[in-house]
């Protein structure tokens, strides 16, 4: 039986955590049962679950910076939905399958990668560690993870390839100056980048408040590092040297037309991916002006509060893409099981936003690692109990959709 001073030993030792960790007894979006998890000594390779790098990323940051991190739109629903969402789909195991060897390799775009999971573009990764941008850009090289660069990152894509030591990915905002645009591409592609994700669903507005009260709890002088108390990192950041931005007034124009898409295509030379695309008309019409695949995706629920979860889309985009170009996702994965879902509804590939940030922010590379780890253990694990060896085994069959 268990002494009481042992019981009281382990109260006081995690009396001792939460109290380092005031903001985390707070969280909201943190189980307590995940934070009693959480051990006295927290390393990147005890932790759990991706869910307990989130509350030693909100002890590690500054508010504002967490608080950008966090953000939502309105009441933070949509980011919260898109998770939510994962758990009105339910898998359904074969059994008498042979599990012993498990293939989690994917084709996507012309290369071949070992896992199916993505590192989206999350802008100003400085802000979260020193490192920012080249720390995951190893930690992407450690784990052959495939990478995708904000275009407003703090760490040129230049450096970020070099560190990565292979192409990476190139998110693009389409700025309301075209020659800046032209420019951002043209530098991409000599980069090596041999995809470019045009963001389409960040027109100009949104209403972050949980940033704002973050913003309103930080005491720090945000203009010491901020002009105009913005990162403004899609204006000013490292991608934009050498390159006038006098005119350049917001990342994405509020007049993006189809027209703008057929221009863009003609402009990029290597692959084009529309991000941002949540039905099945658009989907249609993006692949008929030539893109090569579209990401599901409504930025992790960071501009506009529409209730409407990234799964609860894909079904109508991979029904009206039809097999002619790959369908991502992102949003909201926090569990190999949500990756598996997200492949079995026709998925190609999926992309951590938060996650892999939290994980930076905590550890530096080794949060990083750890937190693709996680996943892919998660991974493997429903692979082999739902008798799917590989992914092209994981069909719409395996899965109930109850949304
Ligand atoms: C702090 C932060 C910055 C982001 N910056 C960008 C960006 O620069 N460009 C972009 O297309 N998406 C950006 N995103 C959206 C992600 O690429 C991705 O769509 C989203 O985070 C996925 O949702 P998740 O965070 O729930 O995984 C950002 C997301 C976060 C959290």
């Amino acid at each position: 039986m268990t002494s009481p001073d042992t019981v009281f030993a382990a109260r006081r030792a995690l009396l001792r955590y939460l109290s380092v960790l005031p903001a985390l007894a707070a969280a909201p979006s943190v189980a307590w049962s995940a934070a009693a998890a959480v051990p006295a000594a927290p390393t990147a390779e005890r932790m759990l679950d991706l869910m307990e790098f989130e509350a030693l990323a909100r002890a590690a940051l500054p508010p504002a910076h967490f608080g950008y991190l966090a953000t939502g739109v309105d009441d933070d629903r949509t980011v919260a939905i898109n998770h939510e969402a994962y758990s009105r789909i339910e898998i359904r195991s074969r059994r008498f399958v042979d599990v012993s060897h498990l293939d989690t390799s994917v084709q996507l775009l012309g290369t071949t990668w070992a896992s199916p999971v993505y590192l989206s573009a999350v802008s100003a990764q400085r802000a979260f560690h020193p490192e920012g941008e080249l720390a995951t850009a190893r930690a992407a090289r450690s784990r052959a993870a495939l990478l995708m660069v904000s275009s407003g990152t703090s760490t040129s894509v230049e450096a970020v390839a070099e560190a990565r030591a292979a192409p990476v990915w190139m998110q693009l905002y389409a700025t309301d100056d075209w020659e800046v645009t032209s420019a951002l591409v043209k530098r991409a592609e000599r980069a090596g980048c041999p995809v470019i994700a045009l963001t389409v669903d960040s027109v100009p507005g949104r209403n972050n408040e949980t940033l704002q009260r973050a913003m309103r709890a930080d005491t720090r002088e945000c203009t010491n590092c901020h002009v105009n108390n913005s990162h403004d990192m899609w204006r000013r950041g490292p991608m934009f040297s050498g390159i006038d931005v006098s005119k350049v007034t917001g990342h994405t124009p509020s007049n993006l037309s189809w027209e703008y898409l057929d221009r863009m295509r003609q402009l990029v030379s290597v692959k084009l991916l529309v991000k941002g695309v949540v039905t099945g008309e658009d989907a249609d019409r993006c692949i008929a002006h030539g893109a090569d695949g579209v990401i599901v995706s409504n930025h992790g629920g960071r501009e506009e509060e529409t209730l409407r979860s990234t799964i609860e889309c894909l079904p109508e985009v991979v029904a009206a893409v039809g097999g002619r170009a790959p369908v991502l996702i992102d949003g909201g994965i926090r569990r190999g099981t949500d990756v598996f879902k997200a492949l079995a509804l026709g998925a190609s590939a999926v992309g951590l936003g938060r996650p892999p940030i939290w994980g930076l922010a905590a550890f530096g590379q080794g949060g990083v690692e750890a937190v693709l780890d996680i996943v892919k253990r998660e991974l493997n694990t429903i692979m082999r109990h739902a008798g799917t060896p590989t992914l092209a085994s994981i069909t719409r069959e395996r899965v109930v959709n109850r949304l």
